[in-house]
């Protein structure tokens, strides 16, 4: 068990630097499965979600290595896969259910427990089941397992009634091997999914309309396992940018893609902040109390809801009031309860909060309850007076690698401290 102790007060100025997303890299490595042979990743980084979907590849016929000073996973995928993806594993971690695309395509069928539930949201599976059942797939949901079989894929033209990043990167993975050709409307376009589908195309996939919300996949029989560098992680760029603001001090994050998160550094120019873009980094300075801003969540390019509380905590702060409004996950809004114990002012209605900004907060004990949430706690504690004591950091660690090393490197004055309970 550990908790992070932050004194808050510090300006954080120097440089951090980017490894892959998680929210690409479990994708890829599920996408390995499609190809029997040696994929290797690059630039992984180095969380729990990582370790836990290579268990889960390994209990299904795979071998895998994670090189962590080499930021590489090298996957060796069997002509055979099993084919059943255990509840054990998939109850840690949601993005288990990238398995499904690839294992029908594979081997013709998939068991797949249900994620179920989680902290930020109910998370439905209703677009991937569909779009799968167009492509000729039987789908059933039996003693909790999502059971599909399809011998021979078929392609067909899919609209989805959201572009859903999870329903298109497993509709994407089961396309490319289908019998003829698939068309995903209203697809999502996120540059994970770019990513992927890179990938797949690296691979030998035909796929047309990458990075556009129409994904065109002509079918084809086999595919060749590669090497792949893995997009860089946005949502972390976009953490480091608030928190050169939210800190009134300069950070420069390198290995970033400043095209990929246009509207949030926007956002940060709007409340004041100074962006300088670079070709593969960006530079985001605070020298005056942020102004509050609005913010609406919604799928790529709009503004990033992997980034809404970190954006609230910012808006704790500011100069005024701001309206934020949630378009993706109905539960994400539960972490401002925390927030309020460092003496935020945020009320909710719905899917929307109204934050009042204070001229200041003050340290105490906070739960992070997600990944983000997390972090929207830690940019809070940075400025709150005094000390805030983070507890259930592993939700953190799973989607920022070595936050707390990063943060002590930009001069904020943070520890892991480890408890015995
Ligand atoms: N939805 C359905 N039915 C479906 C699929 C989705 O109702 O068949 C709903 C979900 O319930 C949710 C919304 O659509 O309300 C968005 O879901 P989406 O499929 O787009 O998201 P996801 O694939 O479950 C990924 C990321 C999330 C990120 C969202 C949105 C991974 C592993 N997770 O989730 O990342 O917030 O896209 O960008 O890629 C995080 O990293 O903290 C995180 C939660």
């Amino acid at each position: 068990m550990e908790s992070w102790e932050i004194v808050g007060g510090a300006r954080l100025v120097g440089e951090v630097r980017l490894t892959g997303a998680k929210n690409s890299v479990l994708k890829l490595m599920a996408a390995a499965l499609l190809a029997p042979g040696r994929t290797v990743l690059t630039e992984v980084p180095d969380i729990l979600d990582v370790d836990i979907m290579g268990q889960l590849l390994t209990r299904l016929g795979a071998q895998v290595v994670h090189d962590r000073p080499a930021r590489a996973v090298a996957i060796d995928v069997p002509d055979q896969l099993d084919h059943r993806a255990d509840y054990d594993l998939v109850r840690r971690m949601r993005a288990s259910i990238s398995v499904l695309g690839p294992l029908l395509a594979r081997c013709g069928e998939a068991d797949i427990a249900l994620p179920g539930g989680d902290n930020i949201g109910s998370r439905g599976l209703d677009m991937h089941i569909a779009g799968l059942e167009r492509m000729g797939a039987q789908v059933s949901v039996q003693h909790g397992y999502l059971q599909a079989v399809a011998r021979q894929l078929r392609g067909s033209t899919i609209w989805l009634d959201f572009p859903s990043v999870g329903a298109t990167e497993s509709l994407l993975m089961a396309a490319v091997t289908a019998e003829g050709r698939t068309v995903i409307d209203n697809a999502a376009r996120e540059p994970e999914i770019v990513d992927i589908a890179n990938m797949m195309v690296q691979m030998g996939a035909q796929i047309s309309g990458i990075g556009t919300s129409t994904l065109t996949v002509e079918g084809v029989d086999v595919l060749q396992p590669v090497h792949h560098v893995t997009v860089s992680d946005r949502i972390v760029a976009g953490t480091w940018a608030v928190a050169a603001a939210i800190t009134q001090g300069e950070i420069t994050v390198i290995n970033a893609f400043a095209e990929h998160l246009e509207i949030a550094l926007d956002k940060l120019a709007t409340a004041g902040a100074h962006v300088d873009v670079h070709a593969d980094s960006f530079t985001v300075s605070m020298d005056t109390r942020p102004k509050s801003v609005d913010i609406v969540t919604l799928p790529y390019p709009g503004f990033p809801t992997d980034l809404q509380p970190q954006f609230i905590a910012l808006n704790a702060i500011s100069l005024g009031a701001s309206l934020v409004t949630e378009n993706l996950f109905e539960a994400r809004f539960r972490f401002v309860h925390e927030l309020a114990r460092l003496g935020a002012d945020v009320q909710t209605e719905g899917h929307h909060a109204l934050v009042r900004g204070q001229p200041g907060l003050s340290g105490a004990p906070v739960e992070a309850t997600d990944i983000r949430a997390g972090a929207g706690l830690v940019l809070a504690g940075l400025v709150a007076d005094g000390v805030t004591t983070i507890h259930e950091v592993h939700h953190i660690d799973r989607g920022y690698a070595g936050m707390v090393e990063d943060l002590q490197r930009l001069g904020a004055t943070i520890e892991r401290v480890r408890h015995s309970d």
